[in-house]
């Protein structure tokens, strides 16, 4: 659906309005199209303590062709970057700031203690206005479980503090991320950063996001802009809104799409599968026989190496005027439906060893919602499905992870009434509701070939809403 205000707010006569109203001004945000590169502009390194990420970010950002510029706390980046192969120098000096840059990274893994927090405040009071619109803030640090000291992880913990203010306060389409890399873990960051780096992640802000050993064997791919090459992956509801966008993110960047959803939407899943060059499965999930038919379809197709469950519905009324089948439908599409197939895909070796599993949630799920029960208890189950079989998976070589979207411009929230779908618009940091090909880029991400060390991670691409933040 057409967001009329974000066009107005940005005429030259409406900017002039909304500015005297004092407004929100949603701005048009960048999103990627094929064959760009993963950065437009230079990125500026800050750190603190004894940063110990900086010749992993170099090898990433050396590949990516991405300039660098070192902060006046972080000298060492220079001869680092230069090693790698970078173009770089110092931004700024002397109390004053440098030239305007597309992203800022802040490798955080060296504080070990609250009192060096000051580090990332000199970094962020530098370059926070030397941020051009729809930039980038990617924190790195280690994830606080796992640090050996309490003082450590107290400090590691607090980046998420400093990650979501952010994302509150640089406003023109700029994100704002946090990083957790364990220890051991630095090879498996690039498919991550590629993607917070990139236009991809429009509408992904605040996150935390936890990258681990690799899951299986750690795979970089031919092409980073055909990534899905020779790989089948299955979408689930691939008819329209999402779940067809995911389909289309997928066979652009070289998959053979299976694309699935009832058979009564077989007419536009059929469009949808011959546009991209797929295979149309009409198949209710929900029915009985659906575990044992994609095992039989998956097999016939020498497996599948992503199966990405987006198909979902609402059936909304309170509790208290909820029929008992309303409630049991809506868990059983959304939730126990997922938990069957991937049961029977993954006990049947159907999904490839190195395969990927990514689900579909919502902020409904983590925040809840009225009128919602049903599917709130579906989408937060999935969030629960995710955690709890992630171990179990990986001793497959399975990783599986979860998108939870915010309020994202489809069918669905169309037929939302006026006030509150405005309202559901524009209460995010970023004044606008998500488009689908948001969270089709985040799942994309997560089912990459090289995000083999992103398991049970649970992303919201909600624009930083302020629901259930
Ligand atoms: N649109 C949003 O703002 C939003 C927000 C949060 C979460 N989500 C989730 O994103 C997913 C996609 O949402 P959407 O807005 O594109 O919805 P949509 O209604 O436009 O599409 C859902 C698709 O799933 C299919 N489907 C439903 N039940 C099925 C079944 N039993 N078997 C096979 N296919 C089935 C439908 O036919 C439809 O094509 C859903 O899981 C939804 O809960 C959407």
């Amino acid at each position: 659906m057409k967001d009329g205000y974000l066009d107005f707010a940005n005429s030259p006569m409406g900017a002039k309005l909304i500015n005297a109203l004092g407004l929100p001004k949603p701005l048009p945000l960048e999103r990627y199209s094929e064959g760009q590169p993963v950065i437009k502009g230079s990125v500026l390194v800050g750190g603190g303590g004894e940063p110990q990420l900086l010749e992993a970010l170099a090898g990433v950002f050396s590949r990516i062709g991405a300039q660098s510029l070192a902060h006046d706390k972080l000298p060492q980046w220079v001869s680092v970057a230069n090693k790698a192969g970078l173009t770089t120098g110092r931004w700024g000096g002397n109390g004053k700031p440098g030239e305007k840059v597309k992203a800022l990274v802040f490798d955080a893994t060296g504080l070990e203690d609250s009192t060096q927090s000051d580090a990332l405040y000199w970094f962020f009071h530098d370059a926070a206005r030397s941020l051009l619109p729809c930039g980038r803030v990617v924190i790195l640090g280690r994830p606080p479980e796992e640090c050996k000291s309490h003082r450590k992880a107290t400090v590691q913990r607090s980046l998420e503090g400093m990650t979501r203010s952010l994302g509150k306060e640089l406003k023109k389409g700029s994100i704002s991320q946090l990083v957790y890399v364990s220890e051991g873990a630095e090879g498996n960051i690039e498919s991550t950063l590629r993607f917070l780096l990139s236009p991809r992640a429009a509408y992904v802000s605040a996150q935390v996001i936890r990258i681990g050993q690799p899951v299986g064997q750690l795979v970089t791919p031919a092409d980073w802009n055909k990534p899905f090459a020779g790989k089948k992956v299955l979408v689930t509801g691939a008819s329209r809104g999402i779940g067809a966008a995911i389909a289309e993110v997928f066979a652009r960047d070289g998959a053979h799409v299976i694309c699935l959803d009832v058979p009564q939407a077989q007419e536009g899943l059929n469009e949808v599968a011959k546009k991209l060059g797929g295979t149309a499965l009409a198949l209710d999930i929900g029915s009985a026989e659906a575990p044992q038919k994609l095992v039989d379809a998956a097999k016939a197709d020498g497996g599948w190496d992503v199966v990405v469950h987006n198909a979902g519905i609402t059936r909304d009324k309170t509790v208290a005027n909820m029929k008992e089948q309303i409630w049991l439908l809506v868990v059983n599409v959304n939730l126990s439906t997922q938990e069957r197939i991937n049961e029977a895909l993954v006990n049947s070796g159907a999904i490839k060893s190195g395969g990927r599993i990514v689900c579909v949630s919502s902020i409904s799920g983590i925040a809840g919602n009225m009128g919602q029960t049903n599917y709130a208890v579906s989408k937060a189950g999935v969030i629960g499905m995710v955690e709890s079989t992630a171990p179990i998976f990986a001793e497959k070589g399975i990783t599986i992870n979860a998108v939870a979207p915010g309020f994202i411009e489809t069918q669905m929230t169309a037929a939302i009434p006026f006030a509150i779908r405005e309202g559901g618009r524009r209460m995010n940091s970023m004044s606008q509701g998500g488009q689908p090909v948001d969270v089709a880029e985040a799942i994309a991400w997560f089912a990459h070939p090289a995000s083999s060390g992103l398991t049970a991670n649970v992303i919201r691409v909600c624009g930083q809403s302020l629901i259930g933040a």
